[in-house]
């Protein structure tokens, strides 16, 4: 006769499950016994768990956010700027999407989907670090190269090459960017002198865009669309040694990072809602919430970075912190994807902006 397994084994493997919600939603995958469809593999990825789920709800939130902004603007009586303009001259639409990344991205890849973004007019504010104004211009100077994390610094620095994770960039591309920006810092301190230009980081970056005159720059389309760019830390990269080498050569330029301040809150304040897609960490993340207190809160967040909260980072706050601080409004739904944005921005960006876009047909 078997003998029974003991009832307190049984008792606590053997634990009765309550019926669960209606409304619960079962994991499943792509079958790729269906082919290879991207976009049916995407969606899937909401289902999936994980950080394909939260990609999956990032997809959604940014859909949100375009819904919105294709909405009419409302009139509003209050409101004390003309009701189709933006407090900077730009067409005022029922969202403003903040969109901010950290510099490596620009040295990346990703720079081409950013470019598509500001090309297509998609976005209507950027917070960019310096690294991320400078790569975009000196890339249309000379190029960036691939390389290997594991390089040698010594062995590098012998050869005047500088490393990016695993992107390479030849010292001489600096040179090259020194010749190019040089007579335009000249220009514009001949412009405060003589106009009173007062020169802001946004401002500048703007007139760099007029000066590059060439479609492979971001922030070329941004000139042309008028889409401002912020970066307070201008002087934090390759820019700044240009600035200090210029301030010898031919002082007295200035920036002025208050202006600046006033504008980026102003776009913030006088927004009807406003969607902040942020990828990486630090300065970027930062003001583009900051300005999004001066209006009690973004309606729509998406963050996509490999910070981590334990250690009390701005950077690696989860968006919940950002709702605390009245950065991110208590109603929004806000997503935080836990990935490298190289991995995931262009993908995010397949399914929601580049929708709209019909591929040039084949001549
Ligand atoms: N190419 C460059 O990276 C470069 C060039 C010149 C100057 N700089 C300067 O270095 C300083 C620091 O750069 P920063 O503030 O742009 O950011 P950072 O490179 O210091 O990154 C900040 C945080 O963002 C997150 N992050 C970065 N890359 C990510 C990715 N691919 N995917 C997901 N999350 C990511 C990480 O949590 C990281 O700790 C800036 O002042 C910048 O101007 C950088």
């Amino acid at each position: 006769m078997a003998e029974a397994p003991p009832s307190k084994a049984t008792d606590a493997v053997l634990v009765q499950s309550e019926e669960m919600p209606a409304d619960s939603v079962v994991v499943t995958g792509y079958d790729f016994s269906n082919g290879v469809d991207y976009h049916a593999l995407l969606q899937t990825y909401l289902t999936s768990g994980f950080q394909a789920t939260s990609f999956g709800k990032a997809v959604e939130e940014i859909n949100r956010m375009l819904e919105k902004k294709a909405e009419p603007l409302p009139v509003d009586p209050e409101e004390d700027q003309p009701l189709n303009l933006h407090p900077m001259g730009r067409p005022k639409t029922n969202c403003t999407i903040f969109l901010g990344y950290t510099s490596n991205l620009i040295s990346s890849g990703v720079r081409e989907t950013l470019r598509f973004l500001t090309k297509h007019n998609m976005v209507d504010c950027i917070v960019a670090t310096a690294g991320g104004i400078e790569e975009d211009f000196i890339k249309c100077l000379a190029p960036t190269y691939l390389g290997e994390f594991q390089l040698k610094g010594k062995d590098l620095r012998v050869k005047g090459i500088n490393r990016i994770g695993n992107l390479l960039v030849p010292n001489d591309n600096y040179c090259k960017f020194e010749d190019w920006i040089m007579p335009i810092l000249d220009q514009m301190l001949l412009e405060q002198k003589t106009q009173g230009t007062v020169w802001t980081p946004s401002k500048m970056v703007h007139r760099l865009g007029k000066e590059i005159d060439n479609p492979d720059s971001v922030y070329y389309w941004c000139y042309k669309n008028n889409i401002p760019v912020f970066s307070p830390a201008l002087t934090d990269g390759s820019i700044g040694d240009m600035i200090y080498f210029h301030s010898y050569k031919n002082p007295g330029l200035v920036l002025d990072i208050v202006e600046d301040i006033r504008r980026i809150n102003n776009i913030a304040v006088h927004s009807q809602h406003t969607g902040m897609i942020i990828l990486g960490g630090g300065l970027v993340k930062h003001h583009i919430n900051n300005a999004n207190l001066m209006r009690n809160g973004a309606e729509y967040a998406v963050y996509v970075n490999t910070g981590q909260e334990f250690d009390g980072s701005d950077a690696g706050a989860r968006p919940d912190e950002a709702v605390s601080w009245g950065k991110i409004k208590m109603t929004a739904n806000p997503v935080k994807v836990y990935a490298d944005a190289t991995l995931v921005f262009p993908l995010l960006v397949a399914e929601t902006f580049a929708k709209n876009i019909k591929a040039p047909t084949p001549s």
